[in-house]
């Protein structure tokens, strides 16, 4: 979900649309608006896109300096015009606050009976409305906002990320944060909130990060920060270093397919200053471990969910291959009410292109509590998981928009290339088998943008996987997950059902769903396995099922094979996932661009999951 809030000088409707738009990717089931001016509380809000917000306030316009506004993504209660928020506190016909909220409020149900009985009546299904009534009810007690929402804070059980304007209090915002994020931004005689720096951007690239607990208050002239319990905190500002129109579309077609295409660069941005040909190694500044401490580690564990998991698989395959540790991948959501075994040399790394996914940032906190050193792979600069893990490294991708991840995972991938590669450089890894596995790595942008030139091949088997119902995506070793990410991205974008499996895994049960409509990918570019792999596309062959090979360029035999071939060209085995995930990601960017999909905002999902 997104939060927007603005105080200051300007039309505050304008800007808080515009930033709810920068943000509409972090959730999109409904939108709304409040704004205070004078004595007057107003609220638009509206099931469906920012769109359909737009033209309610096309037809009632709101004119105040100050207001909030929210884009949801539905947790308690189904998207509709009531469950919108932002949400009204009040009681006796006189409503007071309008407060919108990210996270989830865990004794919903007892406050809201509380409430109810008080006279408070509550207009959604929704576990938000009873924090606008708990404001509200401080607020009858002492006519202040920032005091009223401190008050009221200590009642709630669960996340937040909360902005709230009050009726008779023009030109202020409050904000509050505790497991939800909240940023703010400042400008001259301007302030705003926002859940992500992303919607503050374009006004001021001066920002001070919330810490879990703290409240703040904004004014056009000022702001100032409490924490609940140790009271006034000195904000510390930071300089977002990213331009805004990093997430401007820049003629493509939808975000996804320009950051499929920007790969080249983001793999060279995640490499720069990194690759250090000297000591044929990598090296990362920010993992706060001594190489001596590395090399103390006997076992790594990496916790991630969705594309960030697979991400780390490839990463579980490079540890194993150039580092010869062992290594185990966990979806963050198990990982953190597992009794996992740990010893004091296992070292615990959490992926997230977002930073702030609920289940990774409790499967990190859970590592934390029990005293490992926990490191991260984040994207997101400032967010809670890169703030809270004792040291890792940055992707440096730039914003990520379109919801299915394609640059960051590309990002993940090259920068666990460069881990296994400074982590077998602390071990056997020789001088010129390292030196190997960085000129591997160099050519990667250069290689990928090969790949990139096969478009329109590629849209040539989408048009064969349109009309199917089901697909298999096959690939072994290395390549199993890279076979899993690409059916999450067909999944999640063009809502037809995939499958991703190892390739000879798929004779034990899935070969039983080949028949002539069933696609079925594979991924197999030439390395060790090869000969196996072709069997295997045999199988299918003889059962009449149509065959998309991912392959090195010149494969005559899985070309042979292939009703279409994908080439990527030749290259060593630990780079081979970038080259192979790209034709992949465009198949699913594609087909769902033939089904006629909205391929940034697919249904039900949403860019980050901040709650459980
Ligand atoms: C959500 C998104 C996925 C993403 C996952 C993990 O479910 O829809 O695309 O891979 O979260 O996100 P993270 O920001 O932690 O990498």
């Amino acid at each position: 979900c997104g939060i927007v809030g603005y105080t200051g000088l300007h039309q505050a409707s304008p800007i808080l649309v515009s930033g709810l738009r920068r943000l509409e990717y972090r959730g999109y089931d409904s939108a709304g608006v409040a704004a205070v001016e004078d004595d007057r509380l107003e609220v638009r809000k509206r099931a469906g896109r920012v769109r359909a917000l737009e033209e309610l306030l096309d037809e009632m316009p709101l004119h105040a300096r100050c207001g909030i506004s929210h884009t949801r993504w539905a947790t308690h209660g189904p998207a509709s015009d009531r469950n919108a928020h932002p949400h009204l506190g009040g009681r006796g016909g006189r409503m007071t606050v309008a407060l919108v909220h990210n996270g989830v409020i865990e004794n919903h149900v007892a406050l809201r009976r509380e409430l109810e009985a008080e006279g408070f009546l509550f207009q959604s299904q929704t576990d938000t409305e009873v924090i606008a009534h708990l404001v509200a009810r401080e607020l009858e007690k002492a006519d202040d906002p920032f005091l009223a929402v401190r008050r009221a804070l200590p009642r709630l059980e669960g996340t937040y990320g909360l902005g709230v304007v009050c009726a008779g209090h023009p030109g202020v915002v409050v904000g509050a944060r505790f497991g939800s994020p909240l940023v703010v931004g400042v400008g001259d005689s301007e302030h705003l909130l926002a859940s992500d720096a992303v919607a503050i951007a374009p006004h001021t690239a001066r920002v001070a990060y919330l810490q879990d607990g703290e409240v703040v208050r904004l004014t056009p002239q000022d702001f100032q920060i409490q924490h609940l319990e140790k009271g006034p905190i000195t904000p510390r500002i930071d300089r977002i270093d990213w331009k805004p129109d990093a997430v401007e579309l820049g003629g493509h077609a939808h975000y996804m397919l320009k950051e499929i295409r920007e790969q080249p660069e983001t793999v060279t941005d995640a490499c720069r200053g990194r690759l250090i040909r000297a000591e044929g190694t990598a090296h990362f500044g920010g993992l706060n471990l001594s190489p001596r401490q590395l090399r103390r580690v006997r076992r790594v564990v990496f916790a991630a969910c969705g594309t960030s998991w697979h991400a780390a698989m490839v990463g579980e395959y490079l540890i194993e291959r150039l580092a010869d540790l062992p290594v185990e991948v966990e979806y963050a959501s198990e990982f953190r009410y597992r009794n996992a075994p740990l010893d004091d040399r296992t070292l615990v790394f959490v992926l997230s292109q977002s930073g702030e996914t609920a289940d990774t940032l409790g499967a990190l906190r859970e590592a934390r509590r029990r005293g490992h050193p926990t490191l991260a792979i984040v994207n997101t600069v400032g967010s809670t998981i890169a703030r809270e893990a004792d040291g890792g490294i940055y992707l440096h991708a730039g914003p990520e928009v379109g919801v299915a991840s394609t640059k960051a995972f590309s990002a993940q991938v090259v920068v666990l290339a460069m881990l296994a590669l400074h982590l077998g450089r602390l071990r056997h890894l020789s001088f010129p088998d390292g030196m190997a596995v960085l000129e591997a790595i160099e050519s990667v942008p250069a290689l990928m943008g090969e790949v990139l030139k096969t478009e329109a091949k590629i849209d040539e088997a989408a048009a064969l996987m349109t009309q199917a119902r089901n697909a298999l995506y096959l690939g072994r070793d290395i390549h199993f997950p890279v076979a899993l990410e690409g059916a999450l991205k067909l999944k999640e974008i063009s809502y037809l059902h995939a499958e991703g499996y190892p390739t000879a895994e798929m004779k034990h049960g899935p070969i039983a769903l080949v028949d002539r409509e069933t696609p079925c990918v594979f991924v197999a570019p030439k390395g060790s396995l090869h000969a196996k792999t072709l069997s295997n596309v045999e199988e299918v062959k003889a059962r009449h099922g149509t065959i998309i090979g991912v392959g090195t360029e010149g494969d005559e035999g899985l070309a042979s094979l292939s009703d279409i071939f994908l080439p990527i060209p030749e290259a060593p085995e630990v780079i081979q996932p970038l080259l192979a995930v790209v034709p992949l990601q465009l198949l699913a960017y594609h087909v769902a661009r033939r089904r006629g999909c909205d391929i940034d905002k697919p249904r039900n999902l949403a860019k980050s999951v901040t709650v459980e």
